[in-house]
């Protein structure tokens, strides 16, 4: 049977159960050690394009991996959620609980948000865990991003039909200490994808 624990400064009346499988036995069982890959830049800078086409490479080579992404989250468990920084730190928080849930079974996952703020990021950082969280800085320039205008979103936030568009009237803070930086205006998305796999290298087995 599992620990039972009582968390008594946030939750006196709720209860912790403990697993009792181990993060060593999933790491056998998977042959990977898990991580969050958090991919953050403005919209257009190619997270999304990057997530997708690292997921596809991990999972083509029996790596259990999985994608959050902002667009998607706001589709379904994020679907209350606008874009005031209000809601987009619990846009944040969400998505990094669920990602920490998806490290502690065992899978590689590829988070791809704007995630503007360095607060927000930090606050990801903390609940994911530092150990496994790799901030990935998408650096494409504004300019490129709204030169490429995928969903045509920069024409409307300039017409002012968009409020708080970040790089265009919300900010966009730069990270201080990513561990990587992937400018997709230099780099090929294969080329991008072979840095990360670089750097997930050490984890798999
Ligand atoms: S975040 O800022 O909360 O991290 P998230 O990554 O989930 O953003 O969603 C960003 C996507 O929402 C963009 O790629 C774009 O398609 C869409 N979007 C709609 N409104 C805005 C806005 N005001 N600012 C930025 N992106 C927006």
């Amino acid at each position: 049977m599992g620990r039972i624990e009582n968390l008594q400064d946030t939750t006196p009346q709720v209860f912790w159960h403990a697993s009792a499988v181990t993060a060593e036995e999933r790491l056998h069982q998977l042959r990977q050690q898990p991580a969050t890959i958090w991919l953050t830049g403005l919209s257009g800078a190619g997270k999304s394009t990057l997530a997708y086409a690292l997921e596809r490479r991990l999972c083509a080579d029996g790596r259990l991996v999985y994608v959050l992404d902002g667009d998607n989250l706001r589709h379904h468990l994020n679907s209350d959620l606008g874009f005031s920084s209000r809601d987009r730190r619990e846009n944040i928080r969400r998505s990094a609980e669920v990602a920490r849930l998806l490290n502690d079974a065992g899978l590689i996952v590829i988070c791809a948000f704007i995630s503007p703020l360095r607060e927000d990021r930090a606050m990801a950082q903390a609940i994911i865990g530092q150990a496994n969280f790799i901030e990935t800085y998408v650096s494409t320039p504004c300019a490129v991003c709204e030169e490429r205008d995928p969903k045509g979103l920069y024409q409307k936030a300039r017409a002012g039909l968009i409020p708080e568009f970040t790089g265009i009237s919300a900010p966009y803070e730069v990270p201080l200490a990513p561990a990587l930086v992937l400018d997709t205006e230099l780099l090929t998305p294969d080329q991008a994808c072979a840095r990360l796999l670089q750097h997930l290298a050490p984890r798999l087995r």
